[in-house]
């Protein structure tokens, strides 16, 4: 089949929309609620494309092509269209965008920019607010809803959970947990909020804690960093290069956090205690290995039954957390991707790590500073030295020992695939599983979900 895009003459062979095709060849079209897979329902219309001799505008996201078709994608009809799309989403959002959690993140913000949009064309939204703030880890702002309900793709289809959901009908239609979201079966995944384009739904804002902490001068403060999470920030900070790790830790400094850590040189001694948890283990028919907190909470709420195959070891930021506190009077900052991490944090008593912010919340952190992260070089801490901080012993005399790859683990990333294998094969022998499809680097803390 041969299409034209906007002139360009396009060979296809297999079915695919309108929108796979130009995005395949190069051709950026603006899109708000589809997401590949998981939501094609055609409701924002910001995708709209014009097919030369056929009356009225088509969704790409929906549309497939025929022989001969030619598309425009950025003719005065299309774009007038997603202006007024824009302005209409607008007139139902209570516009108050420097107040807004998303900042600069939002992508309604951006493609109002981008088409010369009046946010108050139709006058201020009134759109009656639901703000959920029941749990210690999502916030939900209605008032910022477009009914996209990328949210609810999500957590049904792809975390299979349905926490989240379509409320009433017609000019009342509303997304969200029909009840306060801290009576519901949510797992505190967070992937709804990664893929929120605006500040419908974000996380629980703990940056305050920090500040708190590092103005308070009795106190000591001790940062931790999971590589996901340098690897995430690279993204918001659009930097990618070896060099965000030493930003990161120059930003935590500059901001009077007294000590960083990196999770990666935790990793030997770690992999010693989680062999020593296995071998005690080994007798079990199955062992789940409880490292991901998303899923501890699922089985918690679905499977209270296959709790006690769970390793009895915390996970590695707790453990390091405990050792480093041994002993110590210190304030641990946990940094990562991880939103049921921070409802861990936030709702355990005696619980070594004192407040869990996500990489978003470090990013805000990065914003509202204003330190400059590429001055002055600072250090991490070194866990293999002891002086003059002294760490465990054991600690100390671990960090470079080599330690053997686990072996037989099956990792699994993903509720729907444990599920799949779970139905089809049965529970296997020791079992890795992680809430979020593509694992830590995925969590709901982190990046906004990418096409
Ligand atoms: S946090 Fe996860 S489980 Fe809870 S509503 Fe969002 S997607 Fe669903
Ligand atoms: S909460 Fe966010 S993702 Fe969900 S429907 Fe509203 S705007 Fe879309
Ligand atoms: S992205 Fe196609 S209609 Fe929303």
């Amino acid at each position: 089949m041969n299409i034209a895009i906007n002139g360009q003459k396009i060979k296809i062979s297999e079915e695919k929309t309108i929108l796979e095709v130009a995005r395949e060849n190069g051709i950026g079209i603006p899109t708000l609620c589809y997401m590949k897979e998981r939501n094609n329902i055609a409701e924002c219309r910001m995708c709209v494309v014009e097919i030369m001799s056929r009356p009225g505008l088509y969704p790409a996201c929906s549309t497939y092509p025929s022989d001969g078709m030619e598309i425009l994608t950025n003719s005065t009809k299309v774009i007038s269209a997603r202006r007024k799309a824009l302005e209409l989403m607008f007139a139902d959002h209570v516009t108050d965008c420097t107040n807004c959690s998303k900042m600069g993140l939002c992508k309604l913000r951006e493609y109002a920019s981008i088409y010369g949009v009046d946010d108050r064309y139709y006058g201020v939204g009134k759109r009656e607010k639901l703000k959920d703030n029941s749990t210690s880890f999502l916030v939900r702002d209605n008032t910022k809803c477009i009914l996209c309900r990328r949210c609810v793709a999500i957590c049904e289809k792809e975390i299979r959970v349905t926490a989240i959901g379509v409320n009433q009908r017609s000019t009342a239609t509303n997304v969200g947990f029909g009840i306060e979201l801290a009576k519901t079966e949510c797992i505190s995944c967070g992937r709804c909020i990664k893929v929120c384009p605006t500040g419908a739904l974000n996380v629980a804002d703990d940056t305050k804690r920090v500040w708190k902490a590092i103005y308070d001068k009795k106190i000591k403060t001790v940062a931790l960093l999971s590589d996901e999470t340098i690897s995430n920030f690279g993204e918001f900070v659009e930097d990618t290069n070896h060099d965000v790790a030493n930003k990161i830790v120059t930003l935590l400094k500059n901001i009077g956090i007294d000590k960083v850590y990196r999770l990666s040189d935790f990793d030997s001694y770690y992999k010693q205690q989680k062999k020593i948890a296995f071998e005690e283990k080994r007798k079990d028919e199955m062992i789940l290995d409880g490292m991901c907190e998303g899923f501890k909470y699922y089985l918690e709420t679905y499977h209270k039954e296959l709790k006690r195959f769970l390793l009895e070891i915390p996970d590695k930021k707790t453990m390091l957390a405990e050792l480093l506190k041994r002993d110590c009077d210190i304030f641990v900052i946990n940094i990562d991707n991880c939103v049921a991490k921070k409802r861990r944090t936030n709702e355990s008593i005696d619980y070594p790590i004192d407040v869990s912010i996500t990489t978003r919340e470090l990013y805000e952190i990065y914003v509202r500073s204003c330190v400059s992260t590429y001055t002055a070089a600072s250090v991490w801490e070194c866990l293999s030295e002891k002086e003059p901080d002294r760490l465990p012993d054991e600690l100390t005399k671990c960090a470079h020992i080599e330690v053997e790859e686990e072996r037989d683990v099956t990792i699994i990333d993903g509720l729907d695939r444990f599920e799949q294998i779970v139905i089809n094969h049965g529970l296997l022998k020791y079992m890795r599983v992680r809430v979020c499809p593509e694992g830590c680097k995925s969590g709901g803390g982190g990046y906004f979900m990418k096409e």
